[in-house]
């Protein structure tokens, strides 16, 4: 069953249509990637359905239910949360704090028993703990023991991006959208994260929309593949067969067109992430 329902999604900024017409569905225990060219609408899809932008037109449903007009709140609260193409950390907290944040809201819900720090209080304060540690455990030794206390500016980047999915595991999610979760990393780290999406899925349960850049992370995980160019799709299917589609390679190698390079032989070096989409590629929220 479709646990993720995209159905006619549009969405412009002034004249410029970053989304249009969108469908495609995500089943539960899926890993789905999105790819595409730069500026292609893939951070945008991820806003729209986390309550960042309200789609202009079309449905966005979850286990059923619409999230459209929700805010990114009550959307993480639906079983739906992400992490940022840039990172959305506090540098001056804790890994543990930057983790434990997101539930902060939950349990500060009741003023009374907040501020009497009552027993049910403290419970609920104990469990958030032991989920956070969980979550960050995930993640074998790089953010445990002495890393848990350590403010999140002294980390690594790849220990940062850990950090940013640790804390999207920690919300109680259903579902994970990760937009490039392997920018910045080395080779060897991107091995690691994609062993990671991949327990996060087999052993943790969630269901896994994935927007990347780096396409052997993407041939290696991926149950599917839906490709955007200028806000549509233009190719859905297993990873093999998107990326020989005439259709793929010519939004990928038009790119390359538009910076007058001349070492084109076609095929599937053009879709290769280090093509134009270095680990600093900018843009979108
Ligand atoms: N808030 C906004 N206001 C105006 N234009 C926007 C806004 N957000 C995105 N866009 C535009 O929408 C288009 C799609 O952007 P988006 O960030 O979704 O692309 P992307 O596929 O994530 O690209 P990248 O691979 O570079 O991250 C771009 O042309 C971008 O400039
Ligand atoms: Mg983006």
């Amino acid at each position: 069953m479709a646990l993720l329902e995209i159905e006619n999604v549009s969405k412009s900024f002034g004249g410029l249509q970053a989304t249009s017409e969108l469908s495609f569905s995500v089943n539960e225990g899926e890993i789905v990637s999105v790819i595409g060219p730069n500026g292609a609408g893939k951070t945008t899809l991820f806003n729209l359905i986390t309550g960042v932008y309200r789609p202009d037109d079309g449905h966005i449903r979850f286990d059923g239910r619409s999230l459209v007009g929700l805010k990114p709140n009550r959307v993480v609260d639906r079983g739906v949360a992400r992490t940022f193409q840039n990172l959305r950390l506090f540098n001056n907290l804790s890994v543990l704090d930057n983790v434990l944040i997101p539930q902060h809201h939950r349990l500060h819900s009741n003023l009374f028993s907040a501020v009497f720090r009552t027993p049910g209080y403290r419970r609920r304060e104990a469990a958030m703990h032991e989920l956070a540690l969980e979550k960050l455990a995930f993640f074998g030794p790089r953010l445990m023991s002495y890393r848990l206390h350590q403010p999140v500016y002294v980390l690594s980047y790849a220990n940062r991006r850990r950090t940013e999915m640790a804390r999207a595991m920690a919300t109680g999610a259903r579902m994970l959208l990760l937009d490039e979760p392997s920018a910045g990393m080395n080779p060897k780290e991107t091995d690691e994260v994609t062993q990671i999406i991949r327990r996060m899925r087999d052993e943790g349960g969630y269901t896994i929309l994935l927007v990347e850049h780096k396409m052997n992370l993407v041939g290696d995980i991926s149950d599917r593949v839906v490709v955007l160019d200028y806000g549509q799709k233009i190719a859905e299917g297993n990873y093999q067969d998107v990326v020989r589609d005439p259709t793929v390679i010519e939004a990928y190698l038009g790119r390359r067109d538009d910076s007058d390079d001349e070492d084109q032989d076609g095929g599937e070096p053009a879709i290769d992430g280090s093509a134009s989409n270095g680990p600093d590629s900018t843009g979108g929220a």
